[in-house]
C-alpha cells in the first residue's frame, strides 16, 4: 500500500518546534509534500529567519517520516520569507522596513542596548536583514557597541540620510550626528521630532525586522512610538529583582494600552556564573521574568546570565554574538531572537498596503 500525505501530515504533527510551540502542521508552515516512490519531498514555510536551525529540524523531521513503512527517504526544501506584520491602527508604514521590533524596560540599566545589538546580530546571523535604530536621544549607546562611535551618515541629496553598517547590520542614532560628550538639553517636542526624523529621513534598506533601542521608562520617547511609529511588536527587558518587575509590568501595561502585542519579557542578568570556579547564583532572586510572564500571560523569550563577557564585548564594539558567533551565550541569543520571530510570525499580517483605494466618484 502506497504513503499518503495525511500519514506524512501525521508523522511532522509528532515534532514540536520550540521557537513556535507547536507542531509545524498546525502552525500553517508545511506548503507542499509529494511522494515519489519511497521518497517524500517537504516544503517548509517557517516566517522567521532560521539559517542556523533548519539542519536540526531537519534531522529531527527526517527521523519522524522515514520511521514510516513505506517511507525510505525523507527531503525538506526550507524557505523563510519574512513578510510584514501588523502594526497600530491609522500608523503609517515606513519606507524600506518590514517589521518594527521594540525593546523597552521600566528601569534603566536592565540591559536593553547590550540585548538589542546582540539580537539584531542574532537575527542577522540567521539569514534576516536587520537595521537598529537607537531611540536614546539622550543617552546613545549603539554607536559605541556597535564599534563605530567616530560614524558619520553619509547623504547624497541633502535631505535623507544612509544608515551607518556596521556588523551586518544597518544602524541610526543621534550618536553619529552630535558629538559624544555634548550633553542633550532638550525638551519634550525636541525628542520627538529627532526620534521621527532618524526614523523617517533614514534610507533602510529592504530591512526585515528593524530593532529600536527604547530609552527607560514610560517618557515622550514610548509616547511618540507608540503614537507615530509603526511597531510588530515590543519586547520587555527585566532582571530578576522585584522592584525591576514592577516598573517592566509599568512598560508592558503601557504597550497593551496602546495596542502593541508584547511578544515577550527576556531576563537579563539572571544568574551569575563565576568566571573562576563556574559557581552559579542567583543574586538578584530568581525566577522573576518567568512569573512575570505567568502574571501577564506573555512568553517568556528567555534568561541571560551576569557575565564579564556580555560586558566587555559589548563595551568593546564587537558584542558577545559578533566577537563569539559560536559560543554559548551567542546560542542563547539566538534562541531568544528566534522565540521572538516565531511569535511575530503568528501575529496578523499587515494587508493595509494591499487593499486598494476606494475612490467615491459623483458622476
Ligand atoms: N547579561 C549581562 N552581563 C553582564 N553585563 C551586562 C549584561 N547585560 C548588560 N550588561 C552591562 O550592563 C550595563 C548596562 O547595560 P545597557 O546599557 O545595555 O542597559 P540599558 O538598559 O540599555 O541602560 P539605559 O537604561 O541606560 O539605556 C552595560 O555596561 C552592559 O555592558
Ligand atoms: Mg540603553
Amino acid at each position: 500500500m502506497s504513503v499518503d500525505a495525511t500519514q506524512i501530515e501525521a508523522a511532522l504533527k509528532e515534532y514540536t518546534d520550540p521557537y513556535l510551540e507547536k507542531d509545524l502542521v498546525s502552525a500553517n508552515c508545511i506548503k507542499n509534500i509529494a511522494i515519489d516512490g519511497t521518497t517524500a519531498k517537504i516544503d517548509v514555510a517557517l516566517g522567521f529567519p532560521a539559517k542556523g536551525y533548519t539542519e536540526t529540524l531537519a534531522n529531527e523531521l527526517k527521523s519522524k517520516v522515514e520511521a514510516i513503512d513505506g517511507i525510505d527517504s525523507a527531503e525538506f526544501n526550507f524557505s523563510d520569507t519574512i513578510v510584514s506584520h501588523a502594526a497600530q491602527k491609522g500608523v503609517s508604514h515606513i519606507k524600506g522596513v518590514k517589521n518594527i521590533i521594540a525593546v523597552a524596560s521600566g528601569k534603566g540599566g536592565v540591559g536593553k542596548s547590550t540585548t538589542s545589538v546582540n539580537l539584531a546580530l542574532a537575527l542577522a546571523a540567521d539569514g534576516a536583514n536587520v537595521g537598529i535604530l537607537d531611540a536614546d536621544i539622550y543617552g546613545p549607546s549603539q554607536p559605541r557597541m556597535l564599534g563605530v562611535s567616530d560614524a558619520k551618515p553619509e547623504s547624497s541629496d541633502g535631505t535623507t540620510m544612509e544608515p551607518v553598517i556596521s556588523l551586518g547590520l544597518q544602524s541610526m542614532s543621534i550618536g553619529y550626528l552630535i558629538e559624544e560628550d555634548t550633553p542633550m538639553i532638550w525638551r519634550g517636542p525636541m525628542v520627538t521630532q529627532a526620534l521621527e526624523q532618524l526614523l523617517n529621513d533614514t534610507t533602510w534598506r529592504e530591512v526585515d525586522y528593524l530593532v529600536i533601542d527604547l530609552p527607560p521608562g514610560t517618557g515622550d520617547t514610548q509616547l511618540t512610538l507608540a503614537q507615530k511609529v509603526p511597531v510588530s511588536g515590543a519586547v520587555i527587558v527585566t532582571t530578576p529583582q522585584d522592584i525591576a518587575l514592577l516598573d517592566a509590568r509599568k512598560a508592558y501595561k503601557m504597550f497593551e494600552k496602546v495596542e502593541v502585542p508584547v511578544l515577550g519579557v527576556i531576563e537579563n542578568m539572571s544568574i551569575h556564573i563565576c568566571s573562576e570556579c563556574g559557581h552559579e547564583e542567583n543574586i538578584f532572586g530568581e525566577g522573576g521574568g518567568q512569573k512575570m510572564s505567568e502574571d501577564f500571560d506573555i512568553k517568556f523569550l528567555g534568561a541571560l546570565p551576569l557575565d564579564m563577557q556580555i560586558r566587555q564585548e559589548a563595551d568593546n564594539g564587537k558584542p558577545t554574538v559578533a566577537a563569539d558567533p559560536d559560543g554559548r551565550v551567542t546560542e542563547i541569543y539566538k534562541d531568544i531572537a528566534r522565540r521572538t520571530t516565531a511569535k511575530l510570525a503568528q501575529q496578523a499580517k499587515d494587508y493595509s498596503s494591499k487593499f486598494p483605494k476606494i475612490v467615491i466618484a459623483n458622476d
